[in-house]
């Protein structure tokens, strides 16, 4: 099948059904046999997720009246896209656009007007985008406000690094191996890479290769994490013996680093409410050979699942706006609308006060998002510690990573290569 269709398909299912651009590439890349064209596929959608705001810009820009057709538009910025952001002949890039369009043959003329248009007028077109801000930074609007209001001095680094592809980062199962030793094993296989200081685990690849060429992959050596992710089993540091509890835990990234970590705990048990995604924390527990209690089920309804034994560490990484993992899901900015906001910290509200009788005195809790809202973050925090007389922050201090804030710390996107993150440590009196 035609690669530029394929990729077509997959942004009409983000644009059109909502669907994540990592579900709508997985169902797709499934019909695609050479790797050279997954990697094609790929680039292509991440590419137009990535610049959509200044791409659809540019579309408007070049038609009368909007398309109804998501099919053609998706095609349209699919030929925008490779025009000013790949090094595909633009002769190639139209033709093969229009080639494209097999199925939607009446909208072939439209799309080869549209594509030849914007070359004529290259220039110009990028100029006006230079000057309007959604187009510009290729944020949606309102994130943009958002970021500025949170982070006036950040937000502009924030928005660059969010529009820069990730690196990916390792951690090292200390349990199998030395960092030190399996940096070396890299640069034998002439996969050039750096240690993360301020992590005991993380190392991160100057390149990104698939999880087959890593080597001890497969027998749990290593795991694909980003570095921010990897300070939350850092800062639960825990002991042997204690009962822990681990809430929103698919796929599993977390649960895994706390075991690795700390094997000899009384019991471990991981929360999800998604079924599919659980079966991840599964495969991802077998090929580390490690052992947690799984239970599918929503968080906040202890009734149904909690056994009435108390948990003396718990870590609750909350579903949140993800707007600190922009670079890792660029679809995250098509998806998301500002009215999110509100019910995504009511959710995080109602599982944090659900699930806070389950620690025992003494106890901590970490609380975790990956997100840089500040309404998410310190704002929630700060209305727990208000509601809950028995619940004190524990600062945590570092002078390696992140911003302290009123409450917790914040990692901003792009911090030593981080995604952006936050976390705050809460104590039981
Ligand atoms: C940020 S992800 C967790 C990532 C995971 N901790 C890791 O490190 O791999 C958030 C998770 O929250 C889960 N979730 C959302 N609402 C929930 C609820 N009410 N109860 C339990 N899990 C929930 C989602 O299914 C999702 O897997």
């Amino acid at each position: 099948m035609n690669t530029r269709w394929i990729a077509a398909r997959v942004i009409t299912r983000v644009l059109q059904d909502g669907q994540s651009l990592t579900s709508a590439l997985d169902n797709a890349l499934k019909a695609v046999e050479s790797a050279q064209d997954k990697a094609f596929v790929q680039a292509i959608c991440y590419g137009v997720c990535r610049t959509y705001h200044r791409l659809d810009f540019i579309l408007n820009a070049l038609i009368d009246k909007p398309l109804k057709s998501l099919e053609v538009k998706s095609l349209i910025l699919i030929g925008l896209y490779q025009l000013g952001h790949m090094r595909v002949k633009p002769h190639a890039a139209v033709s093969e656009t229009v080639q494209a369009a097999r199925k939607i043959a009446w909208a072939k003329a439209l799309i080869n007007a549209v594509l030849r248009g914007y070359l004529r007028k290259q220039d110009e077109l990028e100029q006006q985008a230079e000057k309007v801000k959604t187009a510009a930074l290729s944020h949606p609007d309102w994130l943009i406000k958002q970021l500025e209001h949170d982070w006036p001095e950040q937000a502009e680094t924030l928005l660059f690094e969010n529009n820069q592809p990730p690196p990916m980062a390792l951690r090292v199962n200390l349990a199998k191996t030395s960092r030190d030793s399996y940096l070396q094993l890299l640069l034998e296989q002439n996969l050039s890479a750096k240690t993360v200081t301020f992590t005991s685990t993380g190392i991160i690849l100057d390149k990104p290769v698939p999880i087959e060429a890593l080597p001890g992959f497969a027998d749990g050596w290593v795991s694909v994490q980003d570095s921010a992710a990897q300070l939350a089993a850092e800062l639960l540091a825990l002991q042997p013996g204690q009962r822990v509890l681990d809430v929103c835990a698919a796929p599993g990234g977390k649960t895994s680093h706390m075991l690795e970590q700390q094997p000899d705990v009384s019991e471990l048990v991981a929360v999800d409410i998604d079924e599919n995604r659980m079966l991840r924390v599964g495969e991802n527990l077998r090929r580390l050979n490690l052992q947690a209690t799984l239970v599918v089920a929503d968080a906040a309804k202890t009734d149904d699942w909690w056994d009435g034994k108390p948990f003396d560490r718990i870590l609750l990484d909350a579903p949140c706006s993800a707007t600190g993992v922009i670079r890792r899901h660029p679809d995250i900015k098509l998806l998301r609308r500002d009215t999110d906001i509100a019910s995504l910290t009511a959710l995080q509200k109602t599982i944090l006060t659900s699930i806070w009788p389950l620690l025992a005195p003494g106890g901590t809790l970490l609380y975790a998002t990956c997100s840089v809202l500040k309404q998410e973050n310190e704002g929630q925090i700060q209305d727990f510690l208000s509601a809950h007389e028995d619940a004190i922050e524990l600062p945590i201090t570092t002078d390696g990573w992140g911003i302290p804030c009123g409450c917790g710390r914040q990692i901003l996107t792009g911090e030593s290569s981080m995604d952006g993150f936050y976390y705050a440590r809460i104590v039981k009196q």
